[in-house]
């Protein structure tokens, strides 16, 4: 895309990323792609707030040279040093001889553990002020949206909130970068709340802290550096945030995700009478295979909904093994206050319930009991699972 001016001076440069398939190596982006907003303010100082990746960086450079010469540039300010927005730094400096680099005292120290950079860093201080003209940056500290160096920049002009990962989202941006009318917004929302959950949810109290510390600040446009940019209602993202930070320890949505995984359909078979039981009762239900659907999109729904039912059969005498992942990867993004019930098939001693037992003490989830039977379910253990499911929704539904 095109640069495109934010406010007068102020502009988008920033790129899409539509080939990276795993964003951090772990989340799926094959469809949605990413983008890694950049942007540039053009005053008597010239100044770039974030980068892009390192395969991004060439057509970053295009974009800030349709502005000014790299020579030209005075700062680069680095909210954050994860290299989705630092990887073009050693390209663009040796472009720009005399940038100085803004960031924190931590940036410091990995500008030189990831770049070996040690020269013209400009440490800021929390809540510290830079003229650039006829603009003002002030900064503030937001250790832990996403690292620990993490800062924010807020342009006092225009007021603009450059908000790097907080208040970002997942999705290429669309031929528009702003959440205008005639942009897709549901489409946004569910891929910012992806990213929410798969990558700042276990720094929800730091996010909170920002939300509070930035308060006393109008804030006119967020500005992150991936998806949209929300000029048209940047509350609306802000209260997102907050709301998502929320559920962090507190019990979720009257509704349930239900994660099934089956080598032969055994399984799967009880999984349908589970789910019938359990929409009888008037439960929202979302159901992943969890063989089949990335871990990235089952995550929203593990953040936002209070119940969990876990199908999967005995796999060499433990659960099967994809789903231990989806629970492991519950547990490190610090996924608890859950009410969850287990089932699945064995073919001898079983085993699979016993895993799933162990994975419910360890998460620290309210279990509401499991169900364990052999090969394929016979019409009477269907029953069974159609009266398990429909006591669970019930249960899910007292929000206990
Ligand atoms: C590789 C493999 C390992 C298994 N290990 C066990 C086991 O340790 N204990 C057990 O009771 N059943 C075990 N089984 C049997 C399955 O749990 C059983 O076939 C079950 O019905 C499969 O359910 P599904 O059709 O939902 O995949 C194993 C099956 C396979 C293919
Ligand atoms: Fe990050
Ligand atoms: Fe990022």
């Amino acid at each position: 895309m095109q640069p495109v001016e934010i406010r007068p001076s102020i502009y988008w440069i920033g790129v899409n990323d539509r080939h990276t398939e795993l964003f951090e190596g772990l989340w799926s982006i094959r469809d949605e792609g990413v983008s890694y907003n950049s942007y540039l303010i053009k005053d008597k100082k010239k100044v770039i707030i974030d980068l892009c990746s390192k395969m991004t960086t060439d057509e970053l450079i295009d974009q800030i040279t349709t502005f000014i010469d790299l020579v030209e540039l005075d700062y680069i300010v680095i909210n954050h040093l994860e290299p989705d927005h630092s990887g073009a730094l050693k390209a663009i400096i040796q472009l720009a001889p005399s940038v100085k680099l803004l960031g924190s005292a931590k940036t410091r120290e990995m500008l030189e553990s990831f770049y070996g950079i040690t020269e013209n860093i400009q440490v800021v201080a929390d809540g510290e002020e830079l003229d650039l003209g006829s603009h003002k940056l002030k900064f503030f500290s937001t250790p832990f949206v996403h690292w620990p160096e993490t800062i924010m920049t807020y342009e006092m002009t225009e007021k603009i909130l450059f908000s790097c990962d907080g208040f970002g989202g997942y999705g290429a941006l669309n031929g528009t970068i702003f959440d205008d009318r005639n942009v897709p917004l549901a489409w946004y929302e569910e891929q910012a709340l992806r990213y929410y959950s798969n990558i700042v949810a276990s720094f929800s109290k730091p996010v909170k802290n920002a939300i509070a510390k930035l308060a006393a600040f109008p804030v006119a446009i967020v500005a992150p550096s991936h998806g949209l940019i929300w000029r048209n209602s940047p509350k609306r993202i802000i209260d997102l945030y907050n709301t998502w930070a929320g559920y962090a320890g507190e019990p979720g949505d009257p509704a349930a995700t239900l994660l099934y995984a089956s080598m032969y359909g055994n399984t799967e078979r009880m999984m349908e009478t589970v789910a019938q039981g359990m929409a009888d009762e008037g439960l929202p239900i979302n159901i992943f295979n969890v063989a089949k659907d990335s871990i990235s999109h089952i995550l929203p729904s593990l953040w936002l909904r209070q119940g969990v039912m876990i199908g999967a059969p005995t796999y060499e005498g433990k659960l099967f093994p994809t789903m231990a992942n989806v629970l492991s990867m519950a547990q490190r993004k610090h996924i608890f206050n859950k009410i969850a019930a287990g089932f699945g098939s064995c073919a001898w001693l079983g085993g699979g319930q016993r895993e799933y037992n162990d994975w419910i003490v360890e998460l620290k989830w309210q279990s509401f009991g499991s169900l364990e039977f052999k090969g394929a379910p016979t019409s009477d253990e269907l029953e069974e699972g159609r009266r398990f499911g429909a006591a669970f929704a019930r249960k899910v539904k007292e929000r206990v």
